[in-house]
Order: C-alpha cells, then sequence, then structure tokens
C-alpha cells in the first residue's frame, strides 16, 4: 500500500508514460506546498525547451511560444533564453510577452478593437490579419506603424477547411469557422477591396502567411495542412509575396513519439521551395508535462459511491477537462481498490474531476496530485463561487529547490468584479 499519493514513484513515471530521460518532480512531495498550488518543474521545462531549441536549430524554423496556453512569467527567464519570442491573441498577452523582453512578439486575433489596434502595432513584430476586411479597416495605421518601425511586418490566416481534429471546439477548420479566410473568400474580397490587385499575390502590405489547423497533432496532419495549403496558395506563395509562413501550433513537438525529424525535413523543405522564414507556435508542447496541480482532500463521504471533496475545481482550474473533455491523470491512481468519485467544493453539481481508484482508503488531508497542469490551466483559472485560485510554485529537480512565487486571496477575487 502506498502511503504518501503526493510521491511519484518509477512504476507512477511508466504510467503516465514520461519519457524515460525527462526529469520530473524527482525528490518533490506534495505535502511541502500550500494547497491547493500548481508546481512548475524548471527541470522539465527545460527539457522541453532543450528538445525544441534542437528542432529550431535544425530546421531554422524560428519557435515561438504561445502565450495563451503558458504565461507563467516567473520562468519565462528559461523560456528567454531558448526560444526568440512569443505569439500573442491580442493587446494584453502581446504586452507580456514584450514587458518579458522576448525578441520577438506575433499577436493574431480573429477581430481587432479599434481602441487596442495601435497599442498591438506598439507592441508586436508580426500583426496578422484574419481576413481581408480587417486589413482594409486598419491598413493604414499599420502601415504609418510601419514606416516607424520598418520590422514590424503583417500577415494574413488563411483557413485551409480542412477539419482534422479530433475535438471540434479545437478544430480551426470545423465547418463555419471564424477563423482565417478561405481561398474562395480572399478572391472575391481581393476584387472587391482591392480592386486592380494581382490575384496571385497577397494585397500590397502584406507579407506573411499564417495558418493554424493542428491541435495535439504529429506531422501526418501537418503534411496534410501543408498539401491543402500548396494546392489553395500556393501561386501566392510561390510568387514570392510571402516573406513568412507561420504554421500555427498543436505540433506535439515535445511528446516522445513525436516525428522530429519528420518535421525538420518539412520546415527545410519549406524555407528551400519557396523562400520564406518558417515560424512555429506551440503552447503546450512547451510546457507539457512541466507541472502539476496539488490539491487536498477536504472531506469524505458516500451517496452510493465513495465521495471526497477537493480544493480545487475542474470548472475553476482546469476547464479544459469539462470543455474538452479529458480525463486528468492524478498520481497513484487506477485499478485501486477504493474508488471515490472526486469534486470540487463549489455548488455546481458537474464540477466533478471524475471516479478514480486508490490503493487506499483516502482521508481528510491527502494530498491528491492532478498530472500534466501547466498549459491551459493558469491561464484560464477564475474565482466561480468564490472559489480560491492555487497558488503557484517552483520546483527543480535538477538541485531540489522549491518557491512558492505567488499566493492568491481575497482582493483577487474582489478586484474582478464591482
Ligand atoms: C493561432 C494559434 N497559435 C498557436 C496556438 C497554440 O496551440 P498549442 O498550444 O496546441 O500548441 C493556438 C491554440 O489554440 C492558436 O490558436
Amino acid at each position: 500500500m502506498r502511503g504518501n499519493l503526493g510521491v511519484l514513484d518509477a512504476e507512477e513515471r511508466a504510467r503516465l508514460g514520461l519519457a524515460p530521460d525527462r526529469p520530473y518532480f524527482e525528490g518533490f512531495d506534495a505535502s511541502r506546498v500550500p494547497s491547493p498550488c500548481f508546481v512548475i518543474d524548471r527541470a522539465a521545462l527545460q527539457y522541453n525547451l532543450d528538445v525544441l531549441s534542437a528542432v529550431a536549430r535544425e530546421s531554422g524554423a524560428e519557435i515561438l511560444l504561445a502565450l495563451k496556453a503558458f504565461s507563467a512569467f516567473s520562468v519565462f527567464d528559461q523560456v528567454r533564453a531558448a526560444l526568440p519570442g512569443v505569439c500573442a491573441s491580442g493587446l494584453n498577452e502581446a504586452r507580456l510577452g514584450r514587458e518579458s523582453g522576448f525578441g520577438h512578439v506575433t499577436t493574431f486575433s480573429a477581430a481587432y478593437r479599434e481602441d487596442q489596434i495601435d497599442g498591438i502595432l506598439e507592441q508586436s513584430d508580426h500583426v496578422i490579419f484574419n481576413n481581408l476586411g480587417q486589413w482594409a479597416a486598419f491598413r493604414d495605421r499599420a502601415l504609418a506603424a510601419r514606416e516607424k518601425r520598418p520590422s514590424l511586418s503583417f500577415g494574413l490566416r488563411v483557413n485551409v477547411n480542412l477539419p482534422l481534429g479530433d475535438h471540434p471546439i479545437y478544430d480551426p477548420s470545423a465547418p463555419g469557422s471564424r477563423l482565417g479566410t478561405p481561398r474562395g473568400e480572399f478572391d472575391a474580397r481581393l476584387r472587391e477591396l482591392f480592386p486592380g490587385s494581382d490575384p496571385h499575390r497577397l494585397p500590397d502590405g502584406l507579407e506573411g502567411i499564417h495558418v493554424h489547423n493542428l491541435c495535439e497533432q504529429g506531422t501526418g496532419p501537418l503534411e496534410k495542412t501543408l498539401e491543402a495549403l500548396e494546392r489553395d496558395w500556393g501561386d501566392v506563395l510561390r510568387s514570392g509575396s510571402a516573406k513568412w509562413l507561420n504554421l500555427g501550433g498543436g505540433h506535439h513537438i515535445t511528446k516522445p513519439d513525436y516525428d522530429r525529424a519528420r518535421l525538420v525535413e518539412i520546415v527545410r523543405r519549406l524555407r528551400r521551395e519557396y523562400g520564406v522564414e518558417v515560424f512555429l507556435e506551440p503552447g503546450e508542447a512547451v510546457a507539457i508535462h512541466t507541472g502539476i496541480l496539488v490539491s487536498s482532500v477536504l472531506d469524505v463521504a458516500r451517496n452510493g459511491v465513495r465521495l471526497a471533496v477537493l480544493d480545487v475545481s475542474a470548472v475553476c482550474h482546469m476547464p479544459d477537462t469539462l470543455e474538452m473533455p479529458y480525463r486528468a491523470e492524478v498520481w497513484n491512481s487506477g485499478e485501486g481498490a477504493f474508488t471515490y468519485r472526486l469534486g470540487s467544493q463549489s455548488c455546481l453539481a458537474g464540477d466533478v474531476m471524475g471516479d478514480y481508484g486508490f490503493p487506499r482508503e483516502l482521508e481528510r488531508g491527502d494530498r491528491l496530485v492532478f498530472d500534466d497542469m501547466s498549459h491551459y490551466t493558469m491561464v484560464k483559472t477564475n474565482t466561480f463561487n468564490g472559489v480560491d485560485l492555487p497558488s503557484i510554485a517552483l520546483w527543480d529537480s535538477r538541485d531540489g529547490s522549491l518557491e512558492v512565487v505567488r499566493s492568491f486571496g481575497y482582493d483577487d477575487f474582489k478586484t474582478r468584479l464591482s
């Protein structure tokens, strides 16, 4: 019987599918941090960054961290040393990227706000427009900003209308998607908004193409996406009017089974064939298997099944488990004899993390650890029901150092309301 559920042993590492050489919470004991608490392992983050740096070096791609997935600025010193920049979803993230000292900021929003576009032009190096209507609306301001800073560059997000994902909520090619411009729409709007423009080139002022079509995927779906891209947009790519090609995120580059050699070949070919600079903007691949969410059992009870109420919430702290949905792993759980339905303190009946088996009965005060909780968690938390935000701590498997870098309280709940 494993008494302490908040530590990771070799057997459990194997069950979680961790690459054998990945450092991951070695020597860590969940009872050492306040609860609830997100904990990032700097050594695990460095492992991902090293993998990404090698891919960038070998392929010649520029790899940007997608801030939407992971914005833990306490570890940006490490990210900055490995990656040249970030991709932002709007003004706030662009500003965070700039303030954090990254050399490159790419910004894309499905539409820009009148009162924010000048700030975005100021904070970004690449600004990507979702369609030609957006470009027409902001073109004069964009070109004026570029007069002042010639390195500023603008691109168009295209949509290849090729759904490849398992989760429609994350599929930019889902039918009726608002994300990006299909080729037919480009042709029609080009004639209408920029009459006389060469139909095989981007209109004057645009010099990049952005396509984001993947989610947690390998090089197979990337190749299918590129086949569609080159079929629909090959004339534009060949015309030389695009200086750069941004292949978005969703590349699972740091997963043990990802075919990195193939990605390197693909990027090299694109650079060679079209003379473009290639950008990748992974979020998950930067932060996957770098962090955990430590929780505590507040109560155990029964209602036909065994119940455990925790101080973490699916709705407030792990919303992807409900939105995607997916089942989070919990350390030292599985086929154990004692199965509990893990739920939150909140009033929402469905605020349940799932049924998990443990090797022994749970007790008040037990620490339970939700695995792989760095990406799309801290950036998505909320205080529904007044539930507390988890603290944030940094662990380093290389030297056993631990620092709680952020705690939250009543003010963090109240200042979001009025
Ligand atoms: C435009 C864009 N770039 C990058 C990303 C990051 O994707 P991921 O975290 O799956 O790598 C996303 C995710 O939605 C995105 O929409």
